[in-house]
């Protein structure tokens, strides 16, 4: 004979079996299981039993809340997953899916990345210093004296504490030399700030490359070859390169680097204007003066410097009227890079 709980249970089972909803299967929850529920009210029942009855029936107890517990679980959880595939029948997997925007590497980037690419085939390491510096860094520690024009006021941001925007990345020379003994090999491409009113060929914020290689026995030889390489391998194998006499006051002797217009048609060449020749940036032999300050003897070491402009070359190679279009960020501009 089936006990008056076993026949619970399989009414119980019955039912949660044919609940048409979770609606439906929650009543029968509170029916059974519920505080005033018929499995429950078998837990107060115990109380009056025998003693020897207790055991087998508490165990059977047991046994009937965890089978009706069970079962309302699984049919709950039969409901949520028709729910779920009632909604992935209604998608239309023929729709066209929504298209989602790739964005562009920068173009300065890419040349940066480019640049930086070749400088390493070269054994260059990159370096860094801050945007913002103080005067010594700038000009003092780079053989730049107090009355030199590139200190006024006119020409550089400076902040109420005395600091400012550094006006180039040669900065990063001194700190890189003060940061370890040579040999050094490094570039640092970086941002440098003057002022300048913004127009079609200048920006107050424009990006360079520093390069500065210390060792013994460096000579000009080694920084015409450098840059010689770097310059054929952006600009294609027949670029030719001419260093033109130059002053600045970190290097000695110094020149500005020229390369040929890889776009030259002679008359009208809207890349050169007719010249034949682009300027890249300055260049030199890392003036003693600059070496002694970063702690570097220059009986011991020499070496070379450079400091190439980014944005006009980048402005160059992608044939732009305008040098603000790279800083606009106008996603019609941007997206012709992917
Ligand atoms: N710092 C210079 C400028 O911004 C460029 C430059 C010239 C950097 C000669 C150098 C150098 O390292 O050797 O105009």
């Amino acid at each position: 004979m089936t006990h008056p709980l076993e026949q619970l249970r399989d009414e119980a089972l019955r039912e949660i079996g044919s609940a048409p909803d979770e609606q439906a299967l929650e009543s029968v929850r509170v029916k059974y299981l519920g505080k005033s529920g018929s499995v429950s009210a078998w837990g107060e029942q115990m109380k009056t039993l025998a003693k020897e009855e207790k055991p087998v029936i508490g165990k059977l107890l047991n046994d009937v809340r965890n089978a009706v517990t069970g079962a309302i679980e699984a049919r709950a959880q039969q409901f949520r997953s028709q729910k779920e595939s009632g909604a992935l029948a209604k998608i239309d997997i023929s729709l066209p899916g929504t298209p989602r925007d790739i964005g562009a590497v920068h173009p300065l980037t890419q040349m940066w990345e480019r640049s930086i690419e070749i400088f390493r085939r070269m054994g260059f390491a990159l370096a860094d210093g801050p945007d913002v510096e103080d005067e010594w860094h700038c000009f003092d520690a780079l053989n730049t004296p107090p009355e030199h024009p590139a200190r006024n006021e006119q020409d550089t941001f400076y902040l109420p504490d005395g600091r400012l925007l550094r006006t180039h990345t040669s900065t990063v020379q001194i700190r890189t030399m003060r940061g370890a003994p040579p040999p050094i090999r490094v570039i640092a491409p970086g941002a440098a700030y003057r002022r300048d009113e913004l127009d079609a060929t200048h920006s107050p914020q424009f990006h360079q490359i520093e390069g500065l290689y210390v060792d013994e026995n460096v000579s000009v030889a080694d920084l015409k070859g450098t840059l010689e390489f770097f310059m054929r391998e952006l600009f294609g194998a027949d670029t030719a390169v001419e260093f033109r006499p130059h002053f600045f006051p970190f290097t000695e002797p110094s020149a500005e680097v020229d390369y040929s217009c890889f776009k030259c048609g002679g008359p009208g060449c809207r890349i050169c204007k007719w010249s034949g020749w682009i300027e890249l940036g300055g260049s030199g032999m890392v003036h003693p003066n600059v070496l002694r300050a970063a702690n570097v003897d220059p009986e011991e070491f020499t070496g070379f410097a450079f400091g190439l402009g980014i944005d006009r070359t980048c402005a160059r190679i992608y044939e732009l009227d305008d040098i603000r279009l790279l800083f606009e960020n106008d996603v019609r501009f941007l997206e012709q890079f992917r």
